[in-house]
């Protein structure tokens, strides 16, 4: 896969498909998003507020008013929205061939023994009752055609001082992945992408060799295309780790 255009170039045509992308108003899921307005799916964006869907209309402009585009505002972060909201979803627009879970966000706090139990509950217990509710309601209406993909943080895999509650949800969110892939054997095809820090918007700092939230989309946009690929962990630190990547992707598709 030759890398052109910081690898935009890469991005698959996945016309007649249908994605769903949870978080898709946060600053990486718009990332995703932009990539994927790009590949001429269909791409349903679960909102849990109407203000943060119209701030994301206002951050993407003409970009957004693209007949690909939809919303739904509603909550999905209990067993029991998730599911409805999964059922809105394929009731309205029949089968979904892809789900993207880019929910979470960062928390910057203490060390960990200060951590109060607010945090506590918002930044691990929330979100890793959110994650487990979207995979319960989604794995089960996906096939092998199709893809799981959760984006979570390499602050999973090495320890962020401070950010101890955020360090250990990226873990928690990388093991479900594996352990659904691993019971799902080769029925299902799920996949974990662990990022570094994100060129996005709420990362002002924008430094050239972070791997940026459109590269995430393009690799996912692989992801989905190729059904080839069975489940694994996408590691992507920086941009550095792009082409590696690639080249295992690309292995997989000649298999
Ligand atoms: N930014 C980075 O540099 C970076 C690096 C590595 C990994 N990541 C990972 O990428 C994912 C998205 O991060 P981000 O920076 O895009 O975050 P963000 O800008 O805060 O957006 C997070 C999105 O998650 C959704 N969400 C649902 N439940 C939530 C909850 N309980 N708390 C917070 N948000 C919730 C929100 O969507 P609605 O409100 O519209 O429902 C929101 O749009 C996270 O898993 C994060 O750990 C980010």
């Amino acid at each position: 896969m030759e890398i052109i255009d910081e690898g935009l170039n890469l991005i698959q045509d996945l016309s007649g498909q249908k994605i769903v992308l949870f978080g898709g108003t946060g600053s990486v899921g718009e990332g995703i998003l932009r990539s994927y307005l790009k590949t001429n799916a269909k791409i349903i964006v679960p909102s849990r507020s109407e203000k943060s869907k119209d701030k994301l209309l206002e951050i993407l402009g003409e970009v957004g008013n693209s007949k690909n585009l939809e919303f739904i505002i509603g909550d999905y972060s209990t067993f029991q929205s998730a599911e409805e909201m999964a059922e809105l979803i394929t009731d309205q627009y029949g089968s979904i061939d892809h789900v993207i879970a880019c929910v979470g966000g960062w928390w910057i706090g203490g060390p960990f023994w200060t951590v109060s139990e607010e945090a506590w509950q918002n930044q691990f217990v929330g979100l890793a009752t959110t994650h487990a509710a979207l995979a319960k309601a989604w794995i089960p209406r996906l096939s092998r055609e199709n893809s799981y993909q959760i984006i979570s943080g390499s602050s999973g895999t090495h320890p962020v001082a401070k950010s101890g509650i955020v360090s250990m949800q990226h873990a928690s969110l990388i093991m479900m992945a594996e352990v659904i892939a691993l019971e799902a054997a080769s029925e299902k095809r799920v996949f974990v992408f662990v990022l570094g820090v994100v060129n996005s918007r709420n990362r002002p700092a924008h430094k050239p060799y972070w791997i940026t939230a459109e590269q995430v989309g393009m690799v996912s946009s692989i992801l989905a295309k190729e059904n080839s690929i069975p489940s694994q962990v996408i590691k992507l630190s920086d941009k550095a780790a792009l082409p590696g990547v690639l080249d295992i992707l690309e292995k997989e598709i000649e298999k």
